[in-house]
């Protein structure tokens, strides 16, 4: 029996160690909403889930600080890298943290450790022979003298025809590429076309890891892995796999710690993720613990959240140097998300289309979980999704404001209102009292469920689910009318909503972590995870027992009015003009004419005094036009951006002297002169000074 037992344990062993990591941002530009979507706001949920279960948790990560993103940026800006890297590693640390995403350790690639780690891999692997050492004809710019790889050349990608893929992935299929693969090459540095040079470089044989990778992925997560991270593992796996070069011909990143790689340094997608192992060694030390085990021993769980364009890199780039490198554990899942549009568009750092995250803690204070919820609630777990500010409005009035701030507002009034806030002692419970204290009991298993398939939205959903349970409780019970009949009977009723909303505060806690403190001070219940546990809304018998003494309501959530989403959309709408303006291409000039070609034009201030659709055209209207010479028919092609009945009475200019000629059967005598608005809308080119009348010249 005892034997039975222990074997059991062992097989079913739950490992109460996970190191979590969050991808490393590149510190090209500061955090916007399609990171804390993707990434972020499903990795602090699940550590912040982990920790009230008891588990010993690592949550790391940091800045990636090298490679080409951060070189381009530096030279977009005219300053060093070391300048771009120490701006937006502040800039996104400070946002995280106020964000409230409780990284154990916030590292970054430039720190020591990370250079003595990353180098310490690289020579394990070289002295090892699991590098090939080859020379090759690589991408080069003869003007800018460098060596072209990664962000620093695009071109067609060969396998989807994206014709933006970069030298080492195309982010629109996700493949992982070489720049020698590339159609059309092209320079970002001078945009000139680049020519080829030799140079050598250390390779990892991906095709000899094909078998393993088989073998833990294909075999061993078909079904526990998501559907799009395993796909897209099983096409490069099967697609055959090819040695991919680690390291570059550039002045930025982690030297090569080998003989003959002066001048070169690491590919940065060979150092950035050991960026978790140097993380969490700085964590230990900090802590005074130690970090291996978090890495080393075969019961810690390992899982990467990452966007779906990192997927490659995490599935089979790194566990390939995991694996060669001996003595690390592999992840147990990589939950990738899917790509966040904002208002149905592509988010883009370069066009400023985004929501910021440091700008959004300063126009919206103290209002993290609104932002963390409908993040959560539309997470593109499964598909791309699309954030809109009228969705963030209305996750905001009609569930967190109408139904979780309404329940908890009501329990916490009524209780101060009729016991002074003490929790009263029930009495008889119903039936209905039962079955809502038990339905209670089961939500922490029902959230769990969802949260260990990696699905945050359904797990906020049957969280806001409680809320909604408290809300028709106390509409179906209405303990501001029995009040008047059966004051013992309100009793009970009030503390079974206290011991709902006692649930809330506990179940709040990785959804909605700022309004989870505020409502554990309002019920005066202890925030630390060992006094109240995630398991404990099951197995406790109350969770606010009678005496205890509660405290006054606070605002939990307030209206988002119309205005401040307007505002924000005003503030996109800027944004999109801005980059419109600055990527116009002005039409070339055309070939000169002389001043007598010029005389020949004849154009006039006329103005419309009829105008009406052309039947069954789209484009076309019939505009009547006193010209000062006389009034004629033109036909004009505008009714796109104007109505008939707008125009009548405009001041135009009307060239005169062109050969009339028919149009869809009515001729036409002259033509009007139009031009485009920043908006793209034609408008006249209107003569719209005082006193000038029809029939004047222009010239
Ligand atoms: O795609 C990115 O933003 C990368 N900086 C992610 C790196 S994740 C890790 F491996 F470091
Ligand atoms: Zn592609």
């Amino acid at each position: 029996m005892w034997l039975n037992f222990i074997l059991m344990s062992e097989n079913n062993h739950t490992p109460n160690r996970y190191t979590i990591t969050a991808a490393l941002p590149y510190t090209n530009g500061p955090i916007h909403i399609g990171h804390l979507a993707g990434v972020y706001v499903p990795a602090d949920i699940y550590a912040r889930y982990l920790r009230l279960t008891g588990k010993e948790v690592a949550f790391v990560c940091g800045s990636d600080e090298h490679g080409v993103a951060i070189s381009m940026k530096a030279k977009k800006e005219d300053v060093t890298p070391k300048e771009i890297i120490d701006k937006y590693h502040t800039i996104i640390k400070k946002s995280f943290q106020d964000f409230g995403i409780t990284f154990d350790n916030y590292s970054r690639t430039s720190a020591d450790v990370h250079h003595e780690t990353a180098s310490e891999f690289f020579k394990k692997l070289y002295e090892q022979s699991d590098f090939i050492e080859e020379t090759t004809a690589q991408l080069y710019d003869e003007e800018a003298k460098q060596f072209l790889a990664d962000r620093f050349v695009i071109g067609t990608c060969p396998k989807c025809g994206h014709e933006e893929a970069y030298g080492d992935q195309c982010e629109n299929c996700g493949s992982s590429l070489n720049a020698t693969d590339l159609i059309n090459p092209k320079s970002t540095i001078t945009g000139s076309t680049p020519t080829t040079k030799e140079t050598k470089h250390w390779f990892l044989p991906l095709d000899r890891y094909e078998g393993f990778l088989r073998e833990w992925i294909l075999e061993g997560h078909k079904n526990d892995w998501k559907p799009n991270v395993y796909g897209q593992c099983k096409s490069w796996i099967d697609g055959g796999l090819e040695p991919r070069a680690v390291t570059r011909d550039l002045d930025w990143g982690i030297p090569v710690p080998v003989e003959g790689g002066e001048g070169k340094v690491l590919y940065v997608w060979f150092d950035a993720p050991i960026g978790y192992i140097s993380s969490t060694k700085e964590w230990a030390e900090r802590e005074g613990k130690d970090w291996e085990p978090y890495w080393k021993d075969e019961n810690t769980k390992l899982v990467h959240f990452i966007g779906k364009d990192n997927i490659v890199f995490h599935c089979i780039i790194f566990p390939a140097i995991l694996k060669s490198h001996g003595g690390y554990i592999l992840p147990e899942n990589v939950p990738a998300n899917e790509f966040l549009n904002l208002e149905g568009n592509k988010l883009s750092t370069s066009k400023n289309w985004a929501v910021w995250l440091h700008e959004y803690l300063e126009e919206f204070p103290d209002m993290q979980d609104v932002l963390r919820y409908t993040l959560t609630a539309n997470a593109p777990e499964t598909k791309d999704n699309d954030f809109t500010w009228k969705d963030f409005q209305a996750r905001n009035n009609n569930e967190l404001v109408a139904i979780l701030g309404n329940f908890i507002n009501r329990v916490v009034v009524l209780t101060n209102k009729y016991y002074e806030g003490v929790v009263p002692a029930p009495s008889n419970f119903t039936e209905l009292d039962r079955e809502t204290l038990d339905t209670l009991k089961k939500y922490p298993e029902i959230i769990s469920t969802s949260l260990e398939r990696y699905r945050f939205r359904e797990a906020a959903q049957e969280f806001m689910n409680l809320a909604r349970l408290g809300n028709k409780y106390l509409a179906d019970e209405e303990p501001w009318k029995v009040i008047k009949q059966d004051e013992e009977r309100v009793k009970t009723i009030m503390y079974v909503a206290l011991q709902i909303a006692a649930g809330l505060a506990v179940l709040s806690e990785p959804f909605l972590p700022f309004t989870s403190s505020k409502l554990k001070e309002i019920l005066a219940v202890g925030s630390s995870a060992e006094e109240t546990s995630w398991n404990d809304v099951s197995t406790k018998e109350t969770l606010l027992t009678a005496e205890h003494k509660i405290n006054q309501s606070q605002l939990l959530f307030r209206k988002i009015e119309d205005s401040e989403i307007q505002k924000q959309l005003d503030k996109l709408e800027a944004a999109k003009k801005a980059n419109e303006n600055e990527n116009k291409v002005v039409t070339p000039q055309k070939d000169t004419i002389t001043f007598d070609d010029f005389t020949k034009l004849d154009m006039r201030v006329g103005t419309i005094i009829e105008a009406e659709k052309m039947p069954k055209t789209k484009k076309l209207l019939v505009l009547k036009v006193d010209t000062g010479i006389d009034t004629r028919t033109i036909v004009s092609g505008i009714a796109e951006s104007f109505k008939a009945e707008d125009i009548i009475g405009k001041k135009v200019t009307v060239l005169v002297n062109l050969a009339p000629r028919p149009l869809r059967g009515v001729e036409s005598q002259g033509m009007i002169l139009m031009t485009e608005n920043k908006e793209g809308k034609l408008v006249f080119v209107n003569p719209d000074e005082d006193g000038v009348g029809n029939g004047e010249g222009i010239n």
